[in-house]
């Protein structure tokens, strides 16, 4: 059998291209902006495109209870544990089209291009599409790694809604997916090695001119959902020292999580209020309740811990001096994640055999890579972005970028599998 160092990999960078173009069509936002949100309409045929493509590409495809869908090209060995690949499609309100996206088509490229060297692994390798990486729609992010790697349980998550009332069963069986959420666990050993290829969302790659990232650990994402109710009514009758106005309260908790975030004096600790949703929403009344959704992160978990208590703290404050009633949940305060020293060097000779440089780091953003590594060793390629932007319609990461992480992803894929 070829060893994999031997092979003379290549990507179709025009495809690949092509690929990514049509994948951004399937949009709830006119272009250049992106909104895919999971099991909407756009979501479900960018799924039928993206199941299409690996159907010609001869892998079988399967999909769980929750849509994670699977495309196996299978090993000489298939009963091995598998080497993964993969990201999500789904993309947050007016975002772009290369988060997630460039990590399940780059994925496939890479699998089609390890085919065409004509190895025969040992192993299978699998690409991994994973559902609902964004938290739109059920407030949690990393829906699919979670239930695959048992991080969230399954009667949890059947207990998801959106905005609407609308539960998680509800949209996965409008979406066509059934069955019972606990058979999406994956047993461990599932995977011998998972790697995600992605952009990297901050600048650094750009700035310091280097064609690759290789993660060595992934940031600790927690969230909370705050509910603010003070006492509504009319926005000219009622006087300013009668009022118990939830927004005013909402506003001055918003400056608390930054100053919080602020005061570690850590680079690294992030802290940002995305979501803040009025009731009832007229110029003329009284906010009455108002929900606040905050996102807080950090390579340290201790001090982002700390500034969750930061943030507890303010709102007692808040609460009691503006006579409001505020109420906290905790939807997630995960740890960070640590990669595979093995995965990692099989990125760095990928690159090294392309003469590519590339520079270990971290990622602030989370990944279904961090859920992943609770079952299965993993560690992340990451591309520049212009400027770093992401979440914005003017992300961007060049054909030339997108097809070296393929390329290195590929050779990595094959050193794993072989
Ligand atoms: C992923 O989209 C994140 O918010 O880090
Ligand atoms: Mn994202
Ligand atoms: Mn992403």
């Amino acid at each position: 059998m070829e060893r994999a160092s031997d092979l003379s990999l290549t990507i179709n960078s025009p495809q690949l291209s092509s690929e990514l173009e049509t994948l951004a069509t399937f949009s709830e936002a006119p272009a250049p902006a992106v909104t895919r949100v999971v099991f909407s309409e756009a979501d479900r045929r960018a799924r039928s495109y993206v199941k299409d493509l690996c159907g010609r590409a001869g892998l079988t495809v399967r999909e769980d209870a929750v849509g994670n869908t699977f495309a196996r090209w299978n090993g000489a060995e298939p009963g091995l544990p598998a080497i993964g690949t993969g990201s999500h499609i789904d993309a947050i309100p007016n975002a772009g089209r290369y988060d997630g996206t460039v990590g399940v088509l780059g994925g496939l490229e890479a699998i089609r291009a390890v085919q065409r060297s004509g190895l025969r692994p040992r192993r299978s390798i699998e690409l991994l599409l994973f559902t609902s990486e964004e938290p739109t729609r059920f407030g949690i992010g990393c829906l699919g790694s979670r239930l695959l790697s048992g991080t969230l349980e399954a009667a949890k998550a059947a207990n998801l809604k959106d905005k609407e009332g609308k539960s998680l069963d509800e949209w996965r069986a409008a979406a066509g997916f059934r069955g019972a959420l606990e058979s999406v666990l994956l047993p461990r050993r599932y995977y011998a090695a998972f790697a995600e290829l992605h952009i990297e969302q901050g600048p650094l790659l750009e700035q310091r001119g280097t064609a690759l990232g290789v993660v060595t650990a992934i940031a600790a994402p927690a969230s909370l959902r705050i509910m603010i109710e003070g006492d509504g009514g009319h926005a000219g009758a009622v006087l300013m020292p009668a009022r118990r106005d939830a927004l005013c309260a909402a506003a001055e908790i918003a400056l608390a999580v930054e100053a919080a975030a602020k005061s570690t004096g850590a680079i690294d600790t992030v802290a940002t209020t995305g979501v803040c949703d009025v009731f009832p929403g007229a110029i003329n009344s009284i906010p009455v309740r108002v929900r606040l959704e905050i996102d807080v992160r950090d390579i340290d978990q201790a001090r982002r811990d700390s500034v969750l208590a930061g943030i507890h703290s303010a709102c007692e404050e808040v609460a009691a001096r503006r006579k409001v009633t505020i109420s906290r949940e905790t939807i997630n305060a995960d740890s960070p994640t640590q990669c595979d020293q093995t995965i990692v060097e099989a990125l760095e000779r990928g690159a090294a055999k392309h003469h590519l440089a590339c520079q270990r780091m971290v990622s602030r953003a989370y990944h279904d890579s961090s859920f992943m590594a609770r079952i299965a060793p993993v560690a992340m390629l990451f591309i520049p972005c212009r400027s770093g932007f992401s979440h914005r319609p003017d992300e961007y990461a060049s054909p030339e970028a997108i097809a070296q992480g393929a390329l290195v992803l590929a050779e990595a894929l094959a050193e794993l599998a072989a």
